[in-house]
């Protein structure tokens, strides 16, 4: 086992570089998390940002999962300017022509092929011997190598393999041509302590292991995955596999703002660097949480609201003394701007259009004047207007873009110990329909009107309230996730007031629903 007493072992047998890859799966691994599906244009836009920031490789989608997927590592292939695309295969030939097909477009295209090789694995899911497999993983990757020269191939389940077999099957996809060898620790098993003797012990025992970069790929079950990366940079890997605001299938992926922060911020214990302007990181952790509605946990390492925020009265006094007394790294280096009063409802077409490009914002004229006259509205109405406000307002409209299903009307009665009655009116397609609907509460009576309108009996998952700042006047922001047809989704309104939010963000969620994506999409990584 690893200890600090036998250190010479512990060294990676080569000179190693200091550069670590990041390798971003927030399109591809973030995106399966139940709820978290994304539209052609979100991912196109956080496409966009991670190639802005410095990501080396996004993983853009599987693309035999559906058609949406394909066309949309197709179109990200398209507009990478730096970053390498990668597509996700399994170790079938019709997913590895598919991958081929959607990233020949990209100026340097990836394509990423995998195999499980664990015992329960090789037994309950692919029902296969370990010599099965390893002929798999040669043509798999051999099929690939013939497509494309970049080829990633990942042993799913590798924290659960017998170490001789794993090594079998690394050499073979070396042999076979593969140019970057993932580690995936796929249930978020490992500690950081076993992850370093892993890959210290793969990179000593496979031949031709320095020919090839080494990659590692955490899940957080256990609170590990930023550690476990870690620990195998440490040991020689110098790829790691991350999502923003560490989304992911279960409790996520490795957070690509822990690992990049970790190692910019203790360059003193790891040596190392990436190529992340990391002052990009707080805007696209804001944009991948309003993409696919999960918020972001309050007390979240780099990229939770309270992360700078210095509360007691013995921190706040050493904070106006010497920032460093409490803060290890300043909220600027990540991007966060101290809050500022924005504008009030006098400001101007001009000052609003400054403002959004401040913050990265690029509209379209009609979604432009839409989100003006919605600021001027909230202007109106509320005293401060403030940065995230604005934010929140522009995400709202851009996300509500292309709705089928519009909210026009509500009303809602309530009365303690009595009725609770909600009178609807929507815009369903084109066509008016109203309606008035009683429930056990008002956001019950809310939810009953939306689904007798529409005539669906979606299942609700999850129903959250936030507010955007500070104050009774606050903008609410609502969260809905629904269920249907085996298909999870989550929609997202901001409004001034609570239940027209609640019922905005429940038609939101709908109409992600009514969307149609291929059913491969959610079960296909189980092959
Ligand atoms: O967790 C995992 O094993 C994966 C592979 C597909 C790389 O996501
Ligand atoms: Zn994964």
């Amino acid at each position: 086992m690893t200890s600090q007493n036998n250190k010479p072992e512990q060294e990676p047998k080569s000179e190693p570089t200091d550069r670590v890859f990041i390798f971003d799966t927030t399109l591809r691994d973030g995106e399966q998390a139940p709820g978290a599906t994304m539209t052609l244009e979100e991912k196109l836009q956080i496409a966009e940002m991670l190639d802005d920031m410095g990501v080396d490789i996004i993983e853009a989608g599987f693309p035999i999962a559906s058609n949406g997927d394909f066309e949309a590592v197709s179109e990200i292939s398209r507009r990478s300017k730096n970053a390498v695309i990668a597509g996700l295969a399994r170790a079938i030939p019709a997913d590895i022509d598919r991958a081929g097909e959607a990233v020949k477009h990209a100026a340097r295209g990836r394509i990423h092929t995998f195999v499980s090789t664990s015992p329960i694995h090789l037994e309950f899911q692919m029902n296969k011997t370990q010599d099965e497999v390893l002929e798999i993983v040669t043509k798999s990757v051999t099929q690939a190598r013939n497509l494309i020269d970049d080829v990633e191939w990942s042993a799913m389940d590798a924290t659960r393999t017998p170490i001789e077999y794993l090594a079998r099957c690394t050499e073979a996809a070396i042999k076979a041509g593969a140019t970057t060898i993932n580690i995936p620790d796929t249930v978020g098993f490992a500690t950081p302590e076993d992850h370093f003797q892993l890959f210290h012990d793969l990179m000593e025992m496979v031949p031709d292991s320095d020919k090839v970069i080494f990659s590692a790929h955490t899940h957080n079950d256990l609170g590990m995955a930023v550690a476990n990366s870690l620990a195998a940079v440490r040991a020689g890997a110098r790829q790691v596999e991350c999502t923003i605001n560490g989304l992911g299938e279960r409790a996520g992926n490795a957070a690509m703002e822990e690992l990049v922060m970790a190692i910019r911020t203790r360059a003193d214990v790891m040596p190392y660097h990436t190529g992340i302007e990391t002052t990009k990181i707080s805007r696209i952790s804001k944009v991948v949480s309003a993409a696919v509605n999960f918020p972001i946990q309050y007390n979240k390492a780099i990229v939770g609201k309270n992360a700078f925020a210095h509360e007691s009265g013995i921190h706040q006094d050493g904070m106006l003394k010497n920032a460093e007394t409490y803060e290890i790294m300043t909220p600027e280096s990540v991007g966060i701007k101290s809050t500022s009063l924005v504008m009030g409802k006098h400001s101007g077409r001009h000052a609003f259009k400054e403002k959004l490009r401040d913050f990265g914002y690029e509209l379209g004229d009609n979604q432009f004047q839409e989100a003006f006259q919605r600021f001027k509205n909230l202007a109106d109405r509320k005293k401060n207007v403030y940065d995230e406000d604005i934010i929140a307002l522009v995400d709202d409209e851009i996300g509500s873009a292309g709705d089928n299903i519009k909210l026009l009307e509500l009303e809602v009665v309530s009365k303690t110990g009595g009725e609770h009655r909600c009178f609807i009116k929507l815009d369903v397609e084109g066509k008016e329909v109203s309606l008035i609907e009683e429930g056990s509460g008002s956001v019950d009576a809310i939810f009953r009107a939306i689904k007798a309108a529409v005539g669906a009996e979606p299942r609700l998952v999850l129903y959250g309230v936030d507010a955007v700042t500070g104050g009774t006047d606050a903008q609410a922001n609502a969260h809905v996730r629904l269920e249907m047809n085996d298909r999870i989704v989550s929609g997202r309104a901001t409004e001034p007031d609570t239940l027209v939010a609640t019922a905005r963000a429940y038609l939101s969620a709908y109409n992600r629903l009514l969307v149609e994506r291929g059913a491969a999409a959610q079960g296909a990584l189980s092959q």
